[in-house]
Protein backbone atom coordinates (compact mmCIF):
# COMPACT_ATOMS: atom_id res chain seq x y z
CA UNK A 1 0.00 0.00 0.00
CA UNK A 2 2.91 2.71 -0.17
CA UNK A 3 2.22 5.67 -1.70
CA UNK A 4 -1.59 4.60 -2.34
CA UNK A 5 -3.73 7.69 -2.30
CA UNK A 6 -7.78 6.50 -2.16
CA UNK A 7 -9.34 9.26 -4.11
CA UNK A 8 -12.75 10.43 -4.86
CA UNK A 9 -14.44 9.30 -7.99
CA UNK A 10 -15.30 13.60 -8.63
CA UNK A 11 -11.51 14.01 -8.51
CA UNK A 12 -10.20 11.13 -10.69
CA UNK A 13 -8.25 13.36 -12.46
CA UNK A 14 -5.35 15.44 -10.62
CA UNK A 15 -4.49 19.25 -10.82
CA UNK A 16 -1.40 19.15 -9.88
CA UNK A 17 1.40 17.34 -10.18
CA UNK A 18 1.45 14.01 -7.59
CA UNK A 19 5.32 14.12 -5.63
CA UNK A 20 7.06 11.50 -7.96
CA UNK A 21 6.22 14.02 -11.16
CA UNK A 22 8.04 17.11 -9.58
CA UNK A 23 11.44 17.74 -11.67
CA UNK A 24 14.00 18.34 -9.74
CA UNK A 25 15.91 21.29 -10.49
CA UNK A 26 19.06 20.20 -12.96
CA UNK A 27 22.19 20.28 -11.98
CA UNK A 28 24.56 22.92 -13.11
CA UNK A 29 26.17 22.75 -16.65
CA UNK A 30 23.20 19.85 -17.48
CA UNK A 31 21.60 20.07 -20.71
CA UNK A 32 18.44 21.98 -20.28
CA UNK A 33 15.82 23.72 -22.62
CA UNK A 34 14.15 27.12 -22.12
CA UNK A 35 11.65 25.78 -20.10
CA UNK A 36 14.30 24.00 -17.48
CA UNK A 37 13.84 20.40 -18.80
CA UNK A 38 16.04 18.01 -19.44
CA UNK A 39 16.49 15.80 -22.01
CA UNK A 40 16.03 11.79 -20.80
CA UNK A 41 14.00 9.77 -23.48
CA UNK A 42 14.77 9.47 -27.36
CA UNK A 43 12.32 7.40 -29.39
CA UNK A 44 13.93 6.85 -32.93
CA UNK A 45 11.44 5.99 -35.78
CA UNK A 46 12.72 3.28 -37.80
CA UNK A 47 10.35 3.20 -40.88
CA UNK A 48 7.37 5.46 -41.90
CA UNK A 49 5.81 2.38 -42.94
CA UNK A 50 3.03 0.17 -41.19
CA UNK A 51 0.98 -2.92 -42.47
CA UNK A 52 -2.50 -1.32 -40.43
CA UNK A 53 -4.32 1.59 -41.55
CA UNK A 54 -5.58 2.71 -37.38
CA UNK A 55 -8.22 5.23 -38.47
CA UNK A 56 -6.67 7.73 -36.21
CA UNK A 57 -3.18 7.59 -37.22
CA UNK A 58 -3.22 6.69 -40.85
CA UNK A 59 -6.62 6.67 -42.54
CA UNK A 60 -6.79 5.13 -45.78
CA UNK A 61 -8.01 8.24 -47.94
CA UNK A 62 -4.52 9.94 -47.19
CA UNK A 63 -2.43 6.50 -46.56
CA UNK A 64 -3.06 4.80 -50.57
CA UNK A 65 -1.63 3.02 -52.55
CA UNK A 66 -0.08 6.92 -54.13
CA UNK A 67 1.24 7.89 -50.68
CA UNK A 68 4.58 8.71 -51.26
CA UNK A 69 6.81 6.86 -48.44
CA UNK A 70 10.52 7.04 -47.55
CA UNK A 71 12.77 5.71 -50.10
CA UNK A 72 15.32 3.59 -48.76
CA UNK A 73 17.98 5.77 -49.04
CA UNK A 74 16.96 8.41 -47.15
CA UNK A 75 16.30 6.51 -44.09
CA UNK A 76 19.45 6.58 -41.60
CA UNK A 77 21.41 3.81 -41.94
CA UNK A 78 21.66 1.11 -38.04
CA UNK A 79 25.34 3.00 -38.12
CA UNK A 80 23.83 6.40 -38.39
CA UNK A 81 21.65 5.88 -35.82
CA UNK A 82 23.59 3.98 -33.33
CA UNK A 83 25.74 7.06 -33.54
CA UNK A 84 23.07 9.79 -32.48
CA UNK A 85 22.29 6.99 -30.00
CA UNK A 86 25.55 7.04 -28.39
CA UNK A 87 26.12 11.07 -28.51
CA UNK A 88 22.24 11.53 -26.68
CA UNK A 89 22.95 9.00 -23.91
CA UNK A 90 26.39 11.16 -23.38
CA UNK A 91 23.94 14.03 -23.11
CA UNK A 92 21.59 12.64 -20.38
CA UNK A 93 19.59 10.31 -22.24
CA UNK A 94 18.03 7.25 -20.12
CA UNK A 95 15.68 5.32 -22.24
CA UNK A 96 15.57 4.67 -26.20
CA UNK A 97 12.33 3.75 -27.42
CA UNK A 98 12.32 2.43 -30.82
CA UNK A 99 9.19 3.46 -33.05
CA UNK A 100 7.36 3.08 -36.68
CA UNK A 101 5.04 3.06 -38.59
CA UNK A 102 5.38 -0.59 -37.12
CA UNK A 103 9.13 -0.67 -36.28
CA UNK A 104 8.95 -4.55 -36.79
CA UNK A 105 8.48 -4.26 -40.50
CA UNK A 106 12.19 -2.90 -40.46
CA UNK A 107 14.29 -5.34 -41.96
CA UNK A 108 17.12 -6.53 -39.48
CA UNK A 109 15.75 -4.58 -36.35
CA UNK A 110 17.24 -6.57 -34.15
CA UNK A 111 20.97 -6.07 -35.60
CA UNK A 112 20.27 -2.50 -34.47
CA UNK A 113 18.83 -3.29 -31.00
CA UNK A 114 22.20 -5.58 -30.57
CA UNK A 115 23.88 -2.41 -31.08
CA UNK A 116 22.02 0.14 -29.02
CA UNK A 117 21.62 -2.65 -25.96
CA UNK A 118 25.34 -2.15 -25.46
CA UNK A 119 24.31 1.45 -24.43
CA UNK A 120 24.01 1.92 -20.79
CA UNK A 121 20.41 2.77 -20.96
CA UNK A 122 16.68 1.06 -21.26
CA UNK A 123 15.77 -0.15 -24.65
CA UNK A 124 11.93 -0.37 -25.29
CA UNK A 125 10.00 -0.66 -28.42
CA UNK A 126 6.38 -0.02 -29.36
CA UNK A 127 4.21 -1.90 -31.77
CA UNK A 128 1.03 -3.28 -33.25
CA UNK A 129 1.84 -6.78 -31.83
CA UNK A 130 1.37 -8.19 -35.74
CA UNK A 131 4.35 -9.43 -35.69
CA UNK A 132 5.22 -10.40 -32.48
CA UNK A 133 4.46 -14.03 -31.89
CA UNK A 134 7.33 -14.05 -34.59
CA UNK A 135 9.91 -11.64 -33.41
CA UNK A 136 9.55 -11.98 -29.36
CA UNK A 137 12.03 -14.31 -29.22
CA UNK A 138 14.90 -12.53 -31.44
CA UNK A 139 14.32 -9.19 -29.70
CA UNK A 140 14.80 -10.44 -26.67
CA UNK A 141 18.15 -12.13 -27.64
CA UNK A 142 19.24 -9.01 -29.28
CA UNK A 143 18.52 -7.33 -25.61
CA UNK A 144 15.70 -5.45 -25.99
CA UNK A 145 14.10 -4.67 -22.36
CA UNK A 146 10.34 -4.72 -22.77
CA UNK A 147 7.69 -3.65 -25.33
CA UNK A 148 4.37 -1.48 -25.77
CA UNK A 149 2.05 -3.06 -27.90
CA UNK A 150 -1.14 -1.23 -28.78
CA UNK A 151 -4.91 -2.83 -28.73
CA UNK A 152 -7.41 -0.48 -29.38
CA UNK A 153 -10.02 -3.41 -28.71
CA UNK A 154 -10.90 -6.41 -27.41
CA UNK A 155 -13.87 -7.40 -30.16
CA UNK A 156 -12.96 -8.44 -33.22
CA UNK A 157 -15.13 -6.23 -35.41
CA UNK A 158 -14.50 -3.45 -32.92
CA UNK A 159 -10.66 -3.84 -33.65
CA UNK A 160 -10.84 -4.27 -37.41
CA UNK A 161 -12.63 -1.16 -37.56
CA UNK A 162 -9.79 0.58 -35.76
CA UNK A 163 -6.82 -1.08 -37.81
CA UNK A 164 -8.93 -0.90 -40.96
CA UNK A 165 -6.87 -3.87 -42.54
CA UNK A 166 -9.30 -6.43 -41.58
CA UNK A 167 -6.33 -7.48 -38.76
CA UNK A 168 -7.66 -9.83 -35.97
CA UNK A 169 -7.40 -9.44 -32.24
CA UNK A 170 -5.95 -12.82 -31.55
CA UNK A 171 -2.84 -12.32 -33.61
CA UNK A 172 -2.08 -9.36 -31.40
CA UNK A 173 -3.14 -11.06 -28.44
CA UNK A 174 -0.83 -14.29 -29.49
CA UNK A 175 1.99 -11.22 -29.83
CA UNK A 176 1.46 -9.99 -26.28
CA UNK A 177 1.50 -13.58 -24.56
CA UNK A 178 4.86 -14.41 -26.65
CA UNK A 179 6.80 -11.08 -25.48
CA UNK A 180 5.67 -11.52 -21.99
CA UNK A 181 6.94 -15.49 -22.38
CA UNK A 182 10.46 -14.24 -23.37
CA UNK A 183 10.73 -12.09 -20.40
CA UNK A 184 9.72 -8.66 -22.75
CA UNK A 185 8.19 -7.48 -19.61
CA UNK A 186 6.04 -5.85 -17.97
CA UNK A 187 4.33 -5.35 -21.81
CA UNK A 188 2.21 -2.36 -21.61
CA UNK A 189 -0.92 -2.14 -23.52
CA UNK A 190 -1.63 0.79 -25.07
CA UNK A 191 -5.19 1.68 -26.11
CA UNK A 192 -6.30 5.04 -27.74
CA UNK A 193 -9.77 5.46 -27.46
CA UNK A 194 -11.84 7.54 -30.14
CA UNK A 195 -15.49 8.44 -28.54
CA UNK A 196 -18.21 6.87 -30.44
CA UNK A 197 -16.03 4.12 -32.08
CA UNK A 198 -13.57 2.06 -29.59
CA UNK A 199 -15.26 3.83 -26.30
CA UNK A 200 -16.98 0.64 -25.62
CA UNK A 201 -13.78 -1.54 -25.44
CA UNK A 202 -12.50 0.10 -22.33
CA UNK A 203 -14.39 -2.03 -20.25
CA UNK A 204 -13.81 -5.28 -22.10
CA UNK A 205 -9.93 -4.43 -22.46
CA UNK A 206 -9.95 -3.81 -18.00
CA UNK A 207 -11.89 -6.85 -18.04
CA UNK A 208 -9.54 -8.90 -19.97
CA UNK A 209 -5.92 -7.66 -18.87
CA UNK A 210 -6.29 -7.60 -14.85
CA UNK A 211 -4.84 -10.19 -12.92
CA UNK A 212 -2.42 -10.17 -16.35
CA UNK A 213 0.25 -8.92 -15.06
CA UNK A 214 0.28 -6.54 -18.38
CA UNK A 215 -0.37 -2.96 -17.81
CA UNK A 216 -2.84 -1.49 -19.72
CA UNK A 217 -3.43 2.13 -20.52
CA UNK A 218 -5.78 4.81 -22.42
CA UNK A 219 -4.70 7.45 -24.45
CA UNK A 220 -7.06 10.45 -25.25
CA UNK A 221 -7.23 10.71 -29.33
CA UNK A 222 -5.24 13.69 -30.34
CA UNK A 223 -4.73 15.98 -32.59
CA UNK A 224 -1.35 14.38 -34.22
CA UNK A 225 -0.36 15.53 -37.99
CA UNK A 226 -2.92 16.80 -40.33
CA UNK A 227 -4.75 13.80 -41.62
CA UNK A 228 -7.34 12.23 -39.59
CA UNK A 229 -9.48 15.17 -39.15
CA UNK A 230 -9.47 15.23 -34.95
CA UNK A 231 -12.35 16.83 -33.49
CA UNK A 232 -12.78 17.35 -29.88
CA UNK A 233 -16.05 15.91 -29.64
CA UNK A 234 -14.49 12.63 -30.36
CA UNK A 235 -11.69 12.52 -27.56
CA UNK A 236 -13.18 10.80 -24.35
CA UNK A 237 -11.71 12.71 -21.38
CA UNK A 238 -9.42 10.16 -19.02
CA UNK A 239 -11.69 10.94 -16.33
CA UNK A 240 -14.41 9.60 -17.97
CA UNK A 241 -12.49 6.30 -18.68
CA UNK A 242 -11.68 6.24 -14.92
CA UNK A 243 -14.76 6.63 -13.57
CA UNK A 244 -16.39 3.90 -16.47
CA UNK A 245 -13.68 1.28 -15.30
CA UNK A 246 -13.96 2.75 -11.45
CA UNK A 247 -17.61 1.68 -11.26
CA UNK A 248 -16.83 -1.73 -11.86
CA UNK A 249 -13.52 -1.71 -10.69
CA UNK A 250 -12.95 0.19 -7.60
CA UNK A 251 -9.20 2.28 -8.65
CA UNK A 252 -6.82 3.80 -6.39
CA UNK A 253 -4.20 6.33 -7.87
CA UNK A 254 -0.44 5.27 -7.51
CA UNK A 255 2.57 7.95 -7.78
CA UNK A 256 4.91 7.72 -11.15
CA UNK A 257 7.82 5.15 -11.30
CA UNK A 258 9.75 8.05 -12.69
CA UNK A 259 10.05 12.45 -13.23
CA UNK A 260 8.12 12.99 -16.06
CA UNK A 261 6.46 9.49 -16.51
CA UNK A 262 3.61 10.56 -18.78
CA UNK A 263 1.09 7.72 -18.08
CA UNK A 264 -0.74 8.94 -15.05
CA UNK A 265 -1.12 5.54 -12.99
CA UNK A 266 -3.59 4.16 -11.01
CA UNK A 267 -4.42 0.12 -9.54
CA UNK A 268 -7.05 -1.74 -8.66
CA UNK A 269 -7.91 -2.03 -5.26
CA UNK A 270 -8.50 -5.35 -5.09
CA UNK A 271 -4.71 -6.17 -6.18
CA UNK A 272 -5.98 -7.02 -9.39
CA UNK A 273 -3.23 -4.60 -11.13
CA UNK A 274 -2.40 -1.28 -12.62
CA UNK A 275 -3.66 0.39 -15.37
CA UNK A 276 -2.62 4.00 -16.74
CA UNK A 277 -4.03 7.09 -18.68
CA UNK A 278 -2.73 9.23 -20.90
CA UNK A 279 -4.33 12.68 -21.13
CA UNK A 280 -2.50 15.10 -23.86
CA UNK A 281 -5.80 16.66 -24.67
CA UNK A 282 -7.32 17.21 -21.05
CA UNK A 283 -4.42 17.19 -18.73
CA UNK A 284 -1.09 18.24 -21.11
CA UNK A 285 1.98 17.11 -19.34
CA UNK A 286 4.56 19.40 -21.53
CA UNK A 287 6.16 21.14 -17.81
CA UNK A 288 7.93 17.43 -17.49
CA UNK A 289 8.32 16.90 -21.16
CA UNK A 290 11.82 15.30 -21.45
CA UNK A 291 11.22 13.43 -24.62
CA UNK A 292 13.02 14.08 -28.08
CA UNK A 293 12.35 12.51 -31.61
CA UNK A 294 14.72 10.97 -34.31
CA UNK A 295 13.02 10.47 -37.29
CA UNK A 296 13.25 7.57 -39.90
CA UNK A 297 15.29 10.14 -41.95
CA UNK A 298 17.10 11.60 -39.20
CA UNK A 299 15.13 14.72 -38.78
CA UNK A 300 15.27 16.05 -34.93
CA UNK A 301 11.75 16.68 -33.42
CA UNK A 302 11.86 18.02 -30.18
CA UNK A 303 7.44 18.19 -29.96
CA UNK A 304 4.98 15.26 -31.24
CA UNK A 305 3.00 18.38 -32.56
CA UNK A 306 5.77 19.64 -34.41
CA UNK A 307 6.05 21.30 -38.33
CA UNK A 308 9.58 20.42 -38.83
CA UNK A 309 12.31 19.11 -37.95
CA UNK A 310 16.43 19.77 -37.74
CA UNK A 311 18.47 17.86 -40.20
CA UNK A 312 20.92 15.67 -38.79
CA UNK A 313 21.35 13.43 -41.79
CA UNK A 314 22.50 15.81 -43.58
CA UNK A 315 25.76 16.70 -40.53
CA UNK A 316 25.90 12.81 -40.87
CA UNK A 317 26.42 12.69 -44.69
CA UNK A 318 28.16 15.62 -44.65
CA UNK A 319 31.17 14.05 -42.67
CA UNK A 320 30.67 16.36 -39.08
CA UNK A 321 31.84 14.65 -36.27
CA UNK A 322 31.46 13.85 -33.14
CA UNK A 323 31.81 17.14 -31.29
CA UNK A 324 30.02 19.13 -33.93
CA UNK A 325 27.19 16.31 -33.60
CA UNK A 326 27.23 16.70 -30.06
CA UNK A 327 26.93 20.86 -30.44
CA UNK A 328 24.25 20.61 -32.94
CA UNK A 329 22.22 18.90 -30.98
CA UNK A 330 22.59 20.47 -27.37
CA UNK A 331 22.06 23.53 -29.35
CA UNK A 332 18.49 22.11 -30.48
CA UNK A 333 17.76 21.19 -26.96
CA UNK A 334 18.74 24.63 -25.61
CA UNK A 335 16.27 26.09 -27.83
CA UNK A 336 13.70 24.05 -27.20
CA UNK A 337 10.46 26.12 -25.71
CA UNK A 338 7.74 23.70 -27.18
CA UNK A 339 4.16 22.99 -24.90
CA UNK A 340 2.13 22.55 -27.56
CA UNK A 341 -0.41 20.47 -25.71
CA UNK A 342 -0.70 22.98 -23.15
CA UNK A 343 -1.57 26.02 -25.64
CA UNK A 344 -3.62 24.08 -27.67
CA UNK A 345 -6.39 25.84 -29.85
CA UNK A 346 -8.45 26.06 -32.89
CA UNK A 347 -5.80 27.48 -34.77
CA UNK A 348 -2.83 25.22 -33.60
CA UNK A 349 -5.32 22.13 -34.65
CA UNK A 350 -5.20 22.89 -38.13
CA UNK A 351 -1.74 25.43 -38.66
CA UNK A 352 -0.84 27.27 -42.15
CA UNK A 353 1.86 24.46 -42.29
CA UNK A 354 1.33 20.85 -41.78
CA UNK A 355 2.04 19.43 -38.45
CA UNK A 356 4.25 15.83 -38.79
CA UNK A 357 2.40 12.48 -38.94
CA UNK A 358 2.69 10.18 -35.68
CA UNK A 359 3.68 7.32 -38.13
CA UNK A 360 6.50 9.43 -39.44
CA UNK A 361 8.12 10.64 -35.95
CA UNK A 362 6.98 7.59 -33.72
CA UNK A 363 4.50 7.96 -31.08
P1 LIG B 1 7.22 4.04 -20.56
O1 LIG B 1 6.78 4.87 -19.41
O2 LIG B 1 8.66 3.77 -20.57
O3 LIG B 1 6.45 2.80 -20.76
O4 LIG B 1 7.04 4.89 -21.87
P2 LIG B 1 6.01 5.90 -22.40
O5 LIG B 1 4.73 5.82 -21.65
O6 LIG B 1 6.68 7.21 -22.54
O7 LIG B 1 5.88 5.37 -23.86
P3 LIG B 1 4.76 5.12 -24.81
O8 LIG B 1 5.33 5.14 -26.17
O9 LIG B 1 4.05 3.90 -24.46
O10 LIG B 1 3.85 6.42 -24.67
C1 LIG B 1 2.55 6.23 -24.68
C2 LIG B 1 1.87 7.15 -25.64
O11 LIG B 1 1.76 8.44 -25.04
C3 LIG B 1 2.59 7.43 -26.94
O12 LIG B 1 2.39 6.43 -27.86
C4 LIG B 1 1.94 8.70 -27.36
O13 LIG B 1 0.68 8.44 -27.91
C5 LIG B 1 1.78 9.40 -26.04
N1 LIG B 1 2.91 10.26 -25.80
C6 LIG B 1 4.16 9.87 -25.47
N2 LIG B 1 4.96 10.91 -25.36
C7 LIG B 1 4.20 12.00 -25.60
C8 LIG B 1 4.46 13.39 -25.65
O14 LIG B 1 5.56 13.86 -25.44
N3 LIG B 1 3.43 14.20 -25.94
C9 LIG B 1 2.21 13.74 -26.17
N4 LIG B 1 1.27 14.63 -26.44
N5 LIG B 1 1.92 12.42 -26.17
C10 LIG B 1 2.90 11.57 -25.89
N1 LIG C 1 -4.16 9.84 -30.73
C1 LIG C 1 -3.84 9.03 -29.69
N2 LIG C 1 -3.01 7.99 -29.79
C2 LIG C 1 -2.47 7.76 -31.00
N3 LIG C 1 -1.61 6.83 -31.40
C3 LIG C 1 -1.35 7.02 -32.72
N4 LIG C 1 -2.03 8.09 -33.18
C4 LIG C 1 -2.74 8.57 -32.12
C5 LIG C 1 -3.63 9.65 -31.95
N5 LIG C 1 -3.94 10.46 -32.95
C6 LIG C 1 -1.09 5.80 -30.51
C7 LIG C 1 -1.09 4.43 -31.11
C8 LIG C 1 0.06 3.77 -30.42
C9 LIG C 1 0.97 4.89 -30.06
C10 LIG C 1 2.22 4.91 -30.86
O1 LIG C 1 0.26 6.09 -30.25
O2 LIG C 1 -2.26 3.75 -30.85
O3 LIG C 1 -0.34 3.09 -29.26
FE1 LIG D 1 0.35 1.78 -37.63
FE2 LIG D 1 0.58 2.36 -35.04
FE3 LIG D 1 -0.31 4.20 -36.75
FE4 LIG D 1 -1.83 2.12 -36.20
S1 LIG D 1 -1.17 3.69 -34.75
S2 LIG D 1 -1.42 2.93 -38.24
S3 LIG D 1 -0.34 0.51 -35.94
S4 LIG D 1 1.74 3.31 -36.75
FE1 LIG E 1 6.24 17.34 -25.10
FE2 LIG E 1 5.14 18.53 -27.23
FE3 LIG E 1 3.95 16.44 -26.04
FE4 LIG E 1 4.05 18.83 -24.82
S1 LIG E 1 2.98 18.34 -26.68
S2 LIG E 1 4.44 16.81 -23.89
S3 LIG E 1 6.06 19.53 -25.49
S4 LIG E 1 5.92 16.40 -27.11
Amino acid sequence: MNNARIIPIARMVRTTLPPGRDLAAPPEGELVDRRGRRVRDLRISVTDRCNFRCVYCMPKEVFDDDYAFLPRKQLLSFEEIVRVAKIFVDQGVEKIRITGGEPLLRRHLENLIEQLARLPVEITLTTNGSLLAKKAQALKDAGLDRVTVSLDGMDDVVFKRMNDVDFPVGDVLAGIAAAAAVGLAPVKINCAVKRGTNDDQILPLARHFRHSGHILRFIEYMDVGSSNGWRMDEVLPSAEILARIHAEFPLEAIDANYPGEVAERWRYRDGGGEIGVISSVTQAFCSSCTRIRLSTEGQLYTCLFAQSGHDLRALLRQGAGDEALRREIAAVWRDRDDRYSEIRTAATVMPAAKKVEMSYIGG
